[in-house]
Protein backbone atom coordinates (compact mmCIF):
# COMPACT_ATOMS: atom_id res chain seq x y z
CA UNK A 1 0.00 0.00 0.00
CA UNK A 2 0.89 3.76 -0.39
CA UNK A 3 2.95 4.94 2.33
CA UNK A 4 0.67 7.90 2.88
CA UNK A 5 -2.44 5.77 2.45
CA UNK A 6 -1.21 3.55 5.35
CA UNK A 7 -0.73 6.65 7.25
CA UNK A 8 -3.70 7.85 6.48
CA UNK A 9 -5.42 4.08 7.54
CA UNK A 10 -3.50 4.49 10.77
CA UNK A 11 -4.91 7.62 11.71
CA UNK A 12 -8.87 6.16 11.64
CA UNK A 13 -7.78 3.25 13.04
CA UNK A 14 -7.34 4.46 16.43
CA UNK A 15 -9.62 4.03 18.62
CA UNK A 16 -10.18 7.95 19.89
CA UNK A 17 -10.69 8.80 16.52
CA UNK A 18 -13.11 5.98 15.95
CA UNK A 19 -14.65 6.96 19.18
CA UNK A 20 -14.79 10.48 17.92
CA UNK A 21 -16.38 9.66 14.63
CA UNK A 22 -18.88 7.57 16.40
CA UNK A 23 -21.97 10.61 16.41
CA UNK A 24 -24.79 9.37 14.21
CA UNK A 25 -26.95 11.71 12.06
CA UNK A 26 -26.99 13.64 8.97
CA UNK A 27 -26.10 17.19 8.47
CA UNK A 28 -29.58 19.37 7.06
CA UNK A 29 -27.78 19.34 3.87
CA UNK A 30 -27.22 15.98 3.59
CA UNK A 31 -30.86 15.34 4.84
CA UNK A 32 -31.80 17.49 2.09
CA UNK A 33 -29.57 16.43 -0.81
CA UNK A 34 -30.10 12.57 -0.17
CA UNK A 35 -33.49 12.93 0.01
CA UNK A 36 -33.29 15.08 -3.07
CA UNK A 37 -30.90 12.87 -4.99
CA UNK A 38 -31.04 9.24 -4.14
CA UNK A 39 -34.66 7.50 -4.71
CA UNK A 40 -36.57 5.79 -1.57
CA UNK A 41 -35.09 1.97 -1.29
CA UNK A 42 -31.65 2.80 -3.63
CA UNK A 43 -29.08 0.38 -2.86
CA UNK A 44 -26.13 2.89 -1.85
CA UNK A 45 -22.91 2.64 -1.49
CA UNK A 46 -21.47 4.74 1.32
CA UNK A 47 -17.73 5.07 1.25
CA UNK A 48 -15.53 6.43 4.22
CA UNK A 49 -18.36 5.59 6.61
CA UNK A 50 -16.44 5.90 9.34
CA UNK A 51 -18.23 4.54 12.52
CA UNK A 52 -21.93 5.40 10.39
CA UNK A 53 -23.01 8.36 10.83
CA UNK A 54 -24.41 8.30 7.36
CA UNK A 55 -25.02 4.83 6.86
CA UNK A 56 -27.22 4.12 9.83
CA UNK A 57 -29.82 7.25 9.15
CA UNK A 58 -29.70 6.03 5.32
CA UNK A 59 -30.39 2.77 6.32
CA UNK A 60 -32.95 3.33 8.67
CA UNK A 61 -34.74 5.62 6.16
CA UNK A 62 -34.98 2.49 4.21
CA UNK A 63 -31.74 2.08 1.34
CA UNK A 64 -30.01 -0.67 1.18
CA UNK A 65 -26.39 0.20 2.34
CA UNK A 66 -22.98 -1.05 2.22
CA UNK A 67 -20.32 0.78 3.73
CA UNK A 68 -16.82 0.84 3.16
CA UNK A 69 -13.64 2.42 5.01
CA UNK A 70 -9.80 2.06 4.56
CA UNK A 71 -9.71 1.32 8.56
CA UNK A 72 -11.01 -1.85 10.06
CA UNK A 73 -11.81 -0.64 13.37
CA UNK A 74 -14.23 2.17 11.80
CA UNK A 75 -16.35 -0.83 9.68
CA UNK A 76 -16.66 -2.93 12.97
CA UNK A 77 -17.64 0.31 14.72
CA UNK A 78 -20.25 0.84 11.89
CA UNK A 79 -21.75 -3.08 12.26
CA UNK A 80 -22.01 -2.24 15.99
CA UNK A 81 -23.27 0.44 16.10
CA UNK A 82 -26.10 -0.32 13.03
CA UNK A 83 -26.74 -3.03 15.60
CA UNK A 84 -27.49 -1.19 18.59
CA UNK A 85 -29.67 1.20 16.37
CA UNK A 86 -31.46 -2.05 14.98
CA UNK A 87 -30.84 -2.16 11.01
CA UNK A 88 -29.12 -3.54 8.84
CA UNK A 89 -25.39 -2.21 6.74
CA UNK A 90 -22.99 -4.41 5.14
CA UNK A 91 -19.52 -2.96 6.10
CA UNK A 92 -16.64 -3.68 3.71
CA UNK A 93 -12.85 -2.53 5.07
CA UNK A 94 -11.62 -1.51 1.04
CA UNK A 95 -9.61 0.87 -0.48
CA UNK A 96 -12.05 3.56 -2.61
CA UNK A 97 -9.54 3.53 -5.70
CA UNK A 98 -10.31 -0.48 -5.68
CA UNK A 99 -13.41 -0.92 -5.01
CA UNK A 100 -15.04 -5.18 -4.63
CA UNK A 101 -18.09 -4.68 -6.36
CA UNK A 102 -19.31 -5.04 -9.89
CA UNK A 103 -19.98 -2.49 -12.64
CA UNK A 104 -23.52 -1.00 -12.37
CA UNK A 105 -23.91 -1.95 -8.83
CA UNK A 106 -25.38 0.69 -7.02
CA UNK A 107 -27.70 3.45 -7.51
CA UNK A 108 -26.01 5.82 -5.29
CA UNK A 109 -22.81 6.87 -3.66
CA UNK A 110 -21.79 9.17 -1.13
CA UNK A 111 -18.27 10.05 -0.29
CA UNK A 112 -19.11 12.38 3.09
CA UNK A 113 -17.57 14.75 5.53
CA UNK A 114 -14.49 15.20 2.99
CA UNK A 115 -13.31 12.32 2.63
CA UNK A 116 -11.87 12.12 -0.96
CA UNK A 117 -9.28 14.76 0.31
CA UNK A 118 -7.57 12.29 2.20
CA UNK A 119 -7.11 10.15 -0.79
CA UNK A 120 -3.17 10.91 -1.67
CA UNK A 121 -2.12 12.38 -5.13
CA UNK A 122 -4.36 14.03 -7.59
CA UNK A 123 -3.96 10.30 -9.73
CA UNK A 124 -5.40 8.54 -6.33
CA UNK A 125 -8.29 10.79 -6.41
CA UNK A 126 -8.77 10.06 -9.96
CA UNK A 127 -8.74 6.27 -9.16
CA UNK A 128 -11.90 6.85 -6.76
CA UNK A 129 -14.17 8.98 -9.54
CA UNK A 130 -13.24 5.94 -12.13
CA UNK A 131 -14.35 3.67 -9.15
CA UNK A 132 -17.47 5.52 -8.49
CA UNK A 133 -18.16 5.83 -11.98
CA UNK A 134 -17.83 1.72 -12.91
CA UNK A 135 -20.00 0.82 -9.82
CA UNK A 136 -22.40 3.20 -10.51
CA UNK A 137 -25.74 2.18 -12.62
CA UNK A 138 -26.31 4.76 -15.43
CA UNK A 139 -28.46 7.59 -14.25
CA UNK A 140 -27.51 7.40 -10.94
CA UNK A 141 -25.96 10.16 -8.14
CA UNK A 142 -22.72 10.84 -6.51
CA UNK A 143 -22.68 13.11 -3.74
CA UNK A 144 -19.43 14.18 -2.04
CA UNK A 145 -17.80 17.17 -0.21
CA UNK A 146 -14.58 19.00 0.26
CA UNK A 147 -13.06 22.25 1.11
CA UNK A 148 -12.08 24.68 -0.89
CA UNK A 149 -8.53 26.30 -1.41
CA UNK A 150 -9.86 29.75 -2.34
CA UNK A 151 -12.23 29.50 0.82
CA UNK A 152 -12.59 32.71 3.15
CA UNK A 153 -12.34 31.42 6.60
CA UNK A 154 -9.74 31.18 9.97
CA UNK A 155 -7.50 29.09 7.84
CA UNK A 156 -7.08 31.08 4.58
CA UNK A 157 -3.70 32.50 5.54
CA UNK A 158 -2.32 29.45 6.26
CA UNK A 159 -3.48 27.77 2.90
CA UNK A 160 -2.15 30.99 1.28
CA UNK A 161 1.05 30.59 2.81
CA UNK A 162 1.71 27.26 1.72
CA UNK A 163 0.45 27.77 -1.49
CA UNK A 164 3.11 30.97 -1.88
CA UNK A 165 5.86 28.63 -0.08
CA UNK A 166 5.31 26.34 -2.80
CA UNK A 167 5.11 28.60 -5.93
CA UNK A 168 8.53 30.06 -4.16
CA UNK A 169 10.22 26.92 -4.54
CA UNK A 170 8.66 25.92 -8.17
CA UNK A 171 9.94 29.67 -9.36
CA UNK A 172 13.45 29.02 -7.64
CA UNK A 173 13.70 25.92 -8.83
CA UNK A 174 13.77 23.88 -5.99
CA UNK A 175 12.32 20.49 -5.70
CA UNK A 176 8.55 20.11 -5.07
CA UNK A 177 9.11 16.47 -6.82
CA UNK A 178 7.22 14.73 -3.75
CA UNK A 179 4.56 17.30 -3.16
CA UNK A 180 1.14 18.23 -4.79
CA UNK A 181 -0.37 21.66 -4.05
CA UNK A 182 -2.52 22.04 -1.39
CA UNK A 183 -0.95 19.10 0.12
CA UNK A 184 -0.76 18.87 4.29
CA UNK A 185 1.63 16.25 5.53
CA UNK A 186 1.78 16.25 9.01
CA UNK A 187 4.70 14.82 11.35
CA UNK A 188 4.14 10.91 11.31
CA UNK A 189 5.14 10.33 14.77
CA UNK A 190 2.36 12.60 16.07
CA UNK A 191 -0.45 11.38 17.85
CA UNK A 192 -3.15 12.55 14.94
CA UNK A 193 -6.03 11.85 13.13
CA UNK A 194 -5.52 13.56 9.79
CA UNK A 195 -1.89 12.33 8.50
CA UNK A 196 -2.58 13.56 4.84
CA UNK A 197 -5.04 15.93 3.32
CA UNK A 198 -4.87 17.94 0.13
CA UNK A 199 -7.42 20.60 -0.57
CA UNK A 200 -8.12 21.13 -3.82
CA UNK A 201 -10.33 24.30 -5.87
CA UNK A 202 -13.64 23.31 -6.71
CA UNK A 203 -12.71 23.87 -10.35
CA UNK A 204 -10.13 20.87 -10.16
CA UNK A 205 -12.63 18.56 -8.80
CA UNK A 206 -15.65 19.52 -11.44
CA UNK A 207 -12.59 19.39 -13.94
CA UNK A 208 -11.65 15.82 -12.84
CA UNK A 209 -15.89 14.78 -12.72
CA UNK A 210 -15.99 15.80 -15.75
CA UNK A 211 -12.87 13.92 -17.62
CA UNK A 212 -14.33 10.91 -15.97
CA UNK A 213 -17.52 11.42 -17.59
CA UNK A 214 -19.89 12.63 -14.90
CA UNK A 215 -22.05 15.72 -15.12
CA UNK A 216 -22.23 17.62 -12.39
CA UNK A 217 -26.22 18.32 -11.67
CA UNK A 218 -25.82 20.38 -8.29
CA UNK A 219 -22.82 22.46 -6.93
CA UNK A 220 -23.39 24.48 -4.02
CA UNK A 221 -21.75 25.44 0.23
CA UNK A 222 -23.26 23.87 2.89
CA UNK A 223 -23.78 26.47 4.64
CA UNK A 224 -25.92 28.11 1.57
CA UNK A 225 -27.68 24.72 1.72
CA UNK A 226 -29.10 25.33 5.10
CA UNK A 227 -29.78 28.62 4.39
CA UNK A 228 -31.86 27.45 1.63
CA UNK A 229 -30.01 29.97 -1.03
CA UNK A 230 -29.29 28.49 -4.15
CA UNK A 231 -26.25 27.47 -6.30
CA UNK A 232 -24.17 30.11 -7.55
CA UNK A 233 -20.81 31.19 -8.00
CA UNK A 234 -20.14 32.75 -4.45
CA UNK A 235 -20.70 29.28 -3.41
CA UNK A 236 -16.51 28.62 -4.34
CA UNK A 237 -15.47 31.35 -2.08
CA UNK A 238 -17.37 30.71 1.56
CA UNK A 239 -15.73 29.33 4.52
CA UNK A 240 -18.02 26.23 3.91
CA UNK A 241 -17.70 22.32 2.73
CA UNK A 242 -18.67 22.45 -0.90
CA UNK A 243 -21.33 19.63 -1.90
CA UNK A 244 -21.39 17.89 -5.33
CA UNK A 245 -24.17 15.76 -6.66
CA UNK A 246 -22.44 14.07 -9.71
CA UNK A 247 -24.45 11.80 -12.34
CA UNK A 248 -23.38 8.78 -14.10
CA UNK A 249 -25.27 9.47 -17.98
C1 LIG B 1 -13.35 12.47 7.89
S1 LIG B 1 -13.75 10.77 8.12
C2 LIG B 1 -15.48 10.80 7.84
C3 LIG B 1 -16.19 9.57 8.34
C4 LIG B 1 -17.70 9.55 8.08
N1 LIG B 1 -18.01 9.65 6.66
C5 LIG B 1 -18.36 10.68 8.81
O1 LIG B 1 -18.80 11.63 8.16
O2 LIG B 1 -18.43 10.62 10.05
C6 LIG B 1 -13.13 10.08 6.61
C7 LIG B 1 -13.18 8.56 6.53
O3 LIG B 1 -12.70 8.18 5.22
C8 LIG B 1 -11.93 7.01 5.34
N2 LIG B 1 -11.04 6.90 4.18
C9 LIG B 1 -9.94 7.63 3.90
N3 LIG B 1 -9.36 7.23 2.76
C10 LIG B 1 -10.13 6.21 2.30
C11 LIG B 1 -10.03 5.36 1.17
N4 LIG B 1 -9.04 5.50 0.28
N5 LIG B 1 -10.97 4.41 1.00
C12 LIG B 1 -11.99 4.25 1.90
N6 LIG B 1 -12.11 5.03 3.00
C13 LIG B 1 -11.19 5.99 3.20
C14 LIG B 1 -11.21 7.20 6.66
O4 LIG B 1 -10.71 5.96 7.18
C15 LIG B 1 -12.29 7.84 7.52
O5 LIG B 1 -13.03 6.90 8.25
Amino acid sequence: MDPLKARVRLGYSRSWVVRKYSLIGLWPSEVHLTRKFFAPGSRLLDIGCGAGRTSIPLAQAGHEIVAVDLATPMVAQTHALAEFAGCRVRGVAADAAILPFPANTFDGVLFSYNGIELVPREAGKRAVLSEVYRTLRPGGHFIFTTHALEAFNRYAWDRLQRVLDQLGRMLTFRSIADEEFGEIIPDPSRNVEVYYMQINSPRKYRRMLRSTGFGLRYFNSRSRIDALKPPGWLADFDGDFKFYVAQKP
